[in-house]
């Protein structure tokens, strides 16, 4: 007899196995019980005959409670009509610790209820199957920059300064020397990174104190943020969308069975190749205002604006050339046109919105002092920056790719809560 994982049942038909993990649901037909276990590599339904096995294993398999952990014997059978292809002729259960009032049950529950008991809720099939593709995500994000000659450099979360904008900042008292703040992206050490490396790349947690509420906004979410030394922009958008092929087509082929699980709809995802549809900050107004949308040039596109642009193409759209004064205090600003800033962002179909934020960095030295001191951030906290642009400043640019966005719109997930195993937003900071 051995203990064996329900993903390779399948090497075992006709054999006698064990099964270790949780109950998951069970019926009964009279002299039948049918239990259905799951073990965290999938499900299996065991078949108790009455006759067939002890009537104390009878007796348990018939009283045994949702998500009692248990250990099962029984004879693999092959089933094509059964989840997975295989069933148990079940011989044998063993209760390891009984579990009572389950909370979730098959029924329909509140999304807060079941945020609330986050912890438990984790074990649906739903969030296994959402949870696994993030996994598979972070992979492919970590295989494509190692295979591309990217160093990965971890950047530090308490930081002296901004670098989104000041207005989003977790703030924090640092023993003898001040306020300190949660990083809001690691993009100005990766900068350090790129000019050490060439080409580097961070991937962690990033806090922004946004009062948003939307379906779009954590307040701790993860970005991957590659810097590339010797890039502009075009490089940049180039980067951006074999990433972006990169990541899809993968999860496509490797998390097929999942993504069936969510019952996502895969057309659109499909369509997820190079190239992506380029267009400037000018031709997406052009577009909201013959959409009829009450655009003002020169703001910053919102959620619905985004929808709007995104609308009209099958496939992720890079918006470039935004107005300078909606972004960031490091970017480049377009030489044709001192207005707009070397700018892209990547919006995902389907309504998801700004997936990737970019941009070519501003490399001169007395340049980027000038756009330091016009957005009063703190000349001191930043001479370490300053610092890149007086040894051997390069034209770089970067980006970053917010990780719970994407696996939000792969997965066609109605809100980012679902896409991160506990989710931090502004009224939720439990369990
Ligand atoms: O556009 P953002 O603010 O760009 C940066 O932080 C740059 N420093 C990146 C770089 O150039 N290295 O954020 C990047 C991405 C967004 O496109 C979005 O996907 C995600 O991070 N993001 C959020 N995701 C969830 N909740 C939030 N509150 C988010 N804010 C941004
Ligand atoms: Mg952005």
């Amino acid at each position: 007899m051995k203990n064996i994982f329900i993903k390779d049942l399948g090497a075992y038909v006709g054999k006698e196995v064990t099964l270790s993990g949780w109950l998951y649901n069970k019926r009964s037909s009279g002299k039948i019980k049918f239990v259905i276990l799951r073990d965290g590599t999938g499900y299996v339904q065991c078949v108790y005959f009455k006759g067939n096995v002890t009537d104390e294993a009878f007796e348990t398999a018939d009283k045994v409670t949702q998500e009692s952990s248990i250990i099962i014997t029984g004879i693999v059978k092959a089933e094509p009509r059964a989840v997975g292809g295989y069933e148990l002729d079940a011989t044998g259960i063993e209760i390891i610790s009984e579990a009572h009032d389950y909370p979730i049950t098959p029924k329909e529950h509140g999304v807060e209820f079941l945020m609330d008991k986050r912890h438990l809720w984790l074990r649906s099939s739903r969030q296994v199957a959402i949870l696994r593709i993030r996994h598979r995500i972070e992979k492919a994000i970590r295989d494509f920059f190692d295979s591309r000659d990217f160093t990965l450099m971890d950047t530090p979360i308490i930081t002296p300064a901004a670098c989104e904008g000041t207005s989003t900042l977790f703030e924090t008292e640092y023993f003898d020397l001040g306020k300190a703040y949660l990083s809001q992206s690691g993009q100005l050490y990766a900068e350090a990174g790129a000019m050490a490396f060439g080409k580097a790349y961070t991937f962690g947690p990033v806090f922004r104190a946004e009062k948003s509420k939307t379906r779009r906004h954590l307040t701790e979410f993860w970005m991957v943020e590659p810097e590339v030394a010797f890039a502009n922009l075009d490089d940049d958008m180039d980067l951006a969308e074999e990433f972006l092929e990169y990541i899809v087509q993968t999860v496509l082929t490797e998390r097929a069975e999942e993504l069936k699980v969510l019952e996502r709809d895969t057309t659109m995802l499909q369509n997820v190749k190079r190239p992506l549809p380029r267009i400037s900050y000018d031709e997406a107004v052009a577009i909201l205002i013959k959409k009829g949308l009450p655009f003002e040039y020169g703001d910053d596109l919102g959620g619905t604006d985004e929808t709007v642009i995104s609308n009209e193409f099958d496939r992720p759209v890079m918006v470039h050339r935004y107005p300078s004064d909606v972004k960031a205090f490091y970017m480049k600003h377009d030489p044709e046109n001192d207005k707009l800033a070397l700018a892209v962002d990547v919006l995902a179909p389907e309504g998801y919105g700004e997936i990737i934020g970019g941009s070519q960095r501003e490399e001169d030295y007395d340049v980027l002092l000038s756009r330091i001191k016009e957005h009063n951030l703190p000349q001191e906290a930043f001479e370490w920056y300053l610092d890149l642009r007086r040894f051997g400043s390069v034209p770089h640019s970067g980006f970053g790719l917010g990780l719970e966005r994407t696996v939000s719109w792969i997965c066609g997930l109605e809100h980012v809560r679902e896409s991160i195993p506990f989710a931090r937003m502004i009224y939720r900071n439990t369990p």
